[in-house]
């Protein structure tokens, strides 16, 4: 049943944003979604609207790593004078390559994407945000965020820095008595997605047991949000232990491990 609420999800045209849209769909959330390719939103809508009549769905198309397009998105969410109660940042890229041989224009686009993006719609939207009973700002990180990982060297910076922001405007919130908006950062590790076909790496060069759905993903990410905490949340088990070892071992023998890792994703390409 609708409950008045709504969430804008960012990357909402596939992987994890995808099943985050269907997921608070069913939980009766009205949805904006925004994506570039626009037809994949429209047919995620349609879908949603054929088992779900009582929630509205928006979509618009933006490409978020443009100058100003956080600012038309706000726009355009205004313009149709739309609340949003819940934010999620989950558009993101990444790129596996050495850094000396790293396209540019990728790296740039990464980073207007993943952190200015992700940052200027927080703060246009934080006002809505913190006018919510409900609200919250849903930060999609990684598990990259906890060490410097080789091959990907300007992705998890990217992440550290979302994980970083997210835990600083969560501290700044919760002085505030009468804010009841809550800042989570969602921590996934490898998952089954489009986004190593689009950062040039193959998932299957790791083990089994390593590569989690985008169905778990956003079941974890809405877990999260119902229990009602601000803070940063790290998607399975295997990747809790990860992420743990990461701050307990040296820097140097924690890129050892990673470089590892990053060359099982290269030597299947
Ligand atoms: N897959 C993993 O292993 C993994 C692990 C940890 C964290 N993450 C994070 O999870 C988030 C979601 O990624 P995913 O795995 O679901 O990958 P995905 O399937 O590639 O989805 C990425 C989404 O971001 C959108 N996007 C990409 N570039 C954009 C741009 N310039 N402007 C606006 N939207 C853009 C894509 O839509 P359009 O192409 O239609 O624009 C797509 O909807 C990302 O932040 C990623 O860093 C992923």
């Amino acid at each position: 049943m609708r409950n008045n609420k709504t969430v804008l999800i960012t990357g909402a045209s596939s992987g994890i944003g995808y099943e985050l849209a269907k997921l608070f769909a069913k939980e009766g959330y009205d949805l904006i979604l925004t994506a570039r390719r626009l037809e994949r939103l429209n047919h995620l809508k349609e879908s949603i609207e054929a088992t779900i009549s009582d929630i509205k769905i928006t979509t618009f198309t933006e490409d978020l790593s443009e100058e100003n397009s956080a600012e038309e998105l706000f726009k355009k969410v205004k313009d149709q004078n739309l609340n949003v109660d819940i934010l999620i940042n989950n558009a993101g890229i990444g790129d596996l390559s050495y850094f000396s041989e790293a396209n540019i224009e990728k790296l740039s686009k990464m980073i207007n994407l993943n952190i200015l993006g992700l940052t200027k719609l927080s703060r246009l939207f934080i006002s809505d945000i913190k006018s919510s009973e409900a609200g919250a700002i849903i930060n999609i990180a990684s598990t990259a965020s906890f060490q410097p990982v080789p091959l990907m060297a300007v992705y998890a910076a990217t992440k550290a820095y979302v994980k970083s922001f997210s835990l600083a405007l969560a501290a700044e919130l919760e002085e505030d008595k009468n804010n009841k908006a809550k800042i989570i950062c969602i921590c996934p590790g490898v998952t089954q997605t489009e986004f190593f076909a689009n950062a040039n790496a193959n998932p299957l060069g790791l083990p089994e047991g390593f590569i989690a759905s985008s169905e778990e993903v956003a079941e974890f990410t809405l877990k999260t949000l119902q229990q009602g905490k601000s803070g940063v949340a790290v998607h399975g088990k295997m990747n809790s232990l990860l992420t743990l070892a990461s701050r307990i071992l040296s820097n140097k023998f924690s890129n050892y491990i990673s470089l590892k890792i990053m060359r099982r994703l290269e030597e299947k390409l």
